[in-house]
Formats: C-alpha cells, sequence, structure tokens
C-alpha cells in the first residue's frame, strides 16, 4: 500500500468515528448512548454535525471490527484507539469502553481524536477518557469545535470560548456557532493564534466555579498578549454555559450572552469588588493586578483606552495607573 503513517492514522480515525457513530445505533447503543445524549437535549440533527457516537461494553470491539478491515494493530496504536496491556505488550485492548464520544476534528473536518464520556456516577473512573497526543492530534494547537464554528466566527467577528464538549454543542443548540472548548485545559499560544486566523475577538465564558473564573483570568492574559480584544460572561453559581442555557432556553441564554459580556478589565474588577469595598491593602493588590493585565496589551492605543476605563472603574487618578503601568513596560523593553 501506498499511503504513509500519517494518511493510515487519518484513516483508523475515520474508521473509528463511523464504528462509534454506527454503535450509537445498535441496540445497546440506543439503549445507553442515545438515550443519554437524549435526556441531554441533543436531537439527531446536533449528533450528526458532530459525529457524537457510543463505544460498546468489551474489551475489543474497534479493535477486531478494524482488524478485520485491514487497519494494522500497529497503527491503531499509534492513532491512540487501542493500548497495550500492562505487563503484556503483544495484548491490546481498545481505549474507549461503554461510553459516549465525541470526535475531535481537524480544520478540515477529519477526525484526529476522541473524548469519551462516562454514563455512570462511578467516582472512581475519570469522567472523560481523551485521546492521547498522536502524530496527528497536537492538542495543544486544537480547539475542539473549530472545525463547525470557523465559517461563525469569521462572520460574527467574534469567538466564544468555552470549557467543555457539551458547553459547544448546547450553544449550536441555541443557535450560536461561532464558539470553541478549551476542553478543560489553560490556553496555549497556538490556540490563540488559531482563533486569530478568525477574528480578533474573544468572549470568555468558564464554568461558574472557583476553578473555571481562575483558569478564565490567567487565559484572559494570555490572549491579551495575544493582541486579542477580550471580554468575559460569568454565569450564576456553578453553572457553565451548558447547564445555564438548558436551565433557561436559548432566548434567554442569548439575551444573558448579550446582556453580561463584560470587557476583560470590569470583569476583573468585579470579580473582587465585594472583597475590596473596605480593604485599603486589597484595593491596592487588585490595582496591582489590573496594571499586570494593561501591560500585556501590545497596542499603546488600546492600551491608553483601557488605562482611562480602569482609573473610572478603581476610581482612582489615571496618573496613578499610567505611572505603575509605566514601571513594567520600562523593565520590560
Ligand atoms: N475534562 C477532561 N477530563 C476530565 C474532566 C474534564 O478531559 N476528567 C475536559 C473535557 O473536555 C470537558 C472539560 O474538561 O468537556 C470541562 O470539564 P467539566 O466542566 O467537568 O465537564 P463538562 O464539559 O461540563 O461535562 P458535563 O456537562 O458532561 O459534566
Ligand atoms: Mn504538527
Ligand atoms: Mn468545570
Ligand atoms: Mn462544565
Ligand atoms: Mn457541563
Amino acid at each position: 500500500q501506498a499511503y504513509n503513517e500519517r494518511e493510515s492514522l487519518y484513516i483508523a480515525l475515520n474508521f473509528a468515528k463511523d464504528f462509534f457513530v454506527k454503535n450509537l445505533h445498535t441496540e445497546e447503543g440506543r439503549a445507553i448512548g442515545l438515550s443519554y445524549f437524549k435526556e441531554r437535549g441533543f436531537n439527531q440533527n446536533i449528533i450528526e454535525k458532530f459525529d457524537l457516537g457510543y463505544t460498546l461494553d468489551g474489551w475489543d470491539h474497534l479493535l477486531k471490527a478494524a482488524k478485520e478491515a485491514g487497519h494494522s494493530e500497529e497503527i491503531l496504536l499509534k492513532a491512540g484507539l487501542v493500548l497495550q496491556k500492562e505487563g503484556d505488550p503483544n495484548r491490546v485492548y481498545d481505549r474507549f469502553r461503554g461510553r459516549v464520544t465525541f470526535t475531535i476534528h481537524n480544520l478540515g473536518g477529519k477526525p484526529i481524536g476522541f473524548g469519551a464520556r462516562i454514563l455512570t456516577q462511578d467516582k472512581k473512573q475519570p469522567k472523560y477518557i481523551n485521546s492521547p497526543e498522536t502524530e496527528v492530534y497536537h492538542k495543544s494547537d486544537v480547539l475542539y469545535g473549530m472545525f463547525q464554528a470557523k465559517k461563525s466566527i469569521r462572520e460574527n467577528d467574534n469567538c466564544y470560548l468555552v470549557e467543555g464538549y457539551t458547553d459547544v454543542i448546547s450553544m449550536h443548540l441555541a443557535g450560536i456557532e461561532n464558539v470553541v472548548a478549551s476542553s478543560g485545559t489553560s490556553l496555549t499560544e497556538n490556540q490563540i493564534k488559531l482563533i486569530k486566523r478568525f477574528t480578533d475577538n474573544v468572549t470568555v465564558l468558564f464554568d461558574g466555579d472557583a476553578a473555571g473564573i481562575k483558569a478564565s483570568l490567567r487565559g484572559i492574559d494570555m490572549l491579551l498578549e495575544g493582541g486579542l480584544n477580550v471580554k468575559a460572561v460569568v454565569f450564576p453559581d456553578g453553572d457553565d454555559p451548558d447547564s445555564y442555557s438548558r436551565k433557561v432556553g436559548s432566548q434567554a441564554f442569548t439575551d444573558y450572552l448579550a446582556g453580561n459580556a463584560q470587557d476583560f478589565i470590569a470583569f476583573k474588577i468585579s470579580l473582587y469588588a465585594d472583597e475590596v469595598a473596605n480593604d485599603p491593602v486589597k484595593r491596592a493588590e487588585l490595582i496591582k493586578q489590573v496594571v499586570q493585565s494593561l501591560a500585556k496589551i501590545p497596542d499603546p492605543i488600546i492600551r491608553s483606552v483601557y488605562v482611562r476605563q480602569s482609573a473610572k472603574l478603581l476610581e482612582i487618578e489615571e496618573e496613578i495607573i499610567q505611572i505603575e503601568l509605566n514601571k513594567i513596560l520600562l523593565k520590560v523593553q
């Protein structure tokens, strides 16, 4: 065969995608996987659009079918689809078993990996099992949903950034297609460059828990350094975009985004507003934090607009911010 290894990986991954999609419509798949998706409000349309699937319970359903179709164990291993048994590397078994699957596509729409969600409440097992790094799946270069989102990101000149697979899908169901997920890890430079190919504007929607907000603060500073204009939306306690949109419905969700997208400075300040109100030491800390973020904005004109706005929100003289900012900027240059 004339295929090189990368091509063989793509073909094996596409076979796995088709297999998982087909499994969703078997008796077991319908009873367990499809009913799970239906419970979450995912319809047939969205299931097809995102190549959602199901992996049958068992150790070698994919392995057997793929080998029968001519894929070698070596390629299946290199594609991250099967694993070597500990202590017996000649024995391999399916990585994903008894889970629903989210296909991860590259920009051209080819499957390059999978995220697989558990269906039980078994706390001993991880909620998601994901494909490992492979020759065709570099996690730090990929944002989940970009294939389905890129056209809409361009058209809207804005990209929503969420944490999870299901947030992306629920937002599509709510009619919002310009959305990608970081898949729960912190943003990388390449992911930011990827967004910049389509827009300069990002709205960060992280889960409304402490971890989510902390993650968003780190991400915001990185996006700023990348020269992007950043807004943020905070959801009520504990909600993520998926749970919130299901709770309030598509129209109220869309309205919430429109009404609550805060400029990043206002966002940062509002996060600390209560803590800072009567505590001059904390207030000084917040000012320093805001100045740190301002220093990351590469464009001096945009930066000066934000300096003015920050001064207003923090109720201090613009000059004080400018002086603090200069300390950082002069050090760097
Ligand atoms: N994630 C992961 N492994 C885990 C937990 C999370 O890879 N054990 C990644 C997944 O990409 C997940 C994202 O982090 O989508 C966000 O995690 P979380 O908010 O916990 O999951 P949700 O996407 O909200 O999933 P669900 O609504 O099904 O609970
Ligand atoms: Mn590469
Ligand atoms: Mn979370
Ligand atoms: Mn979540
Ligand atoms: Mn969720």
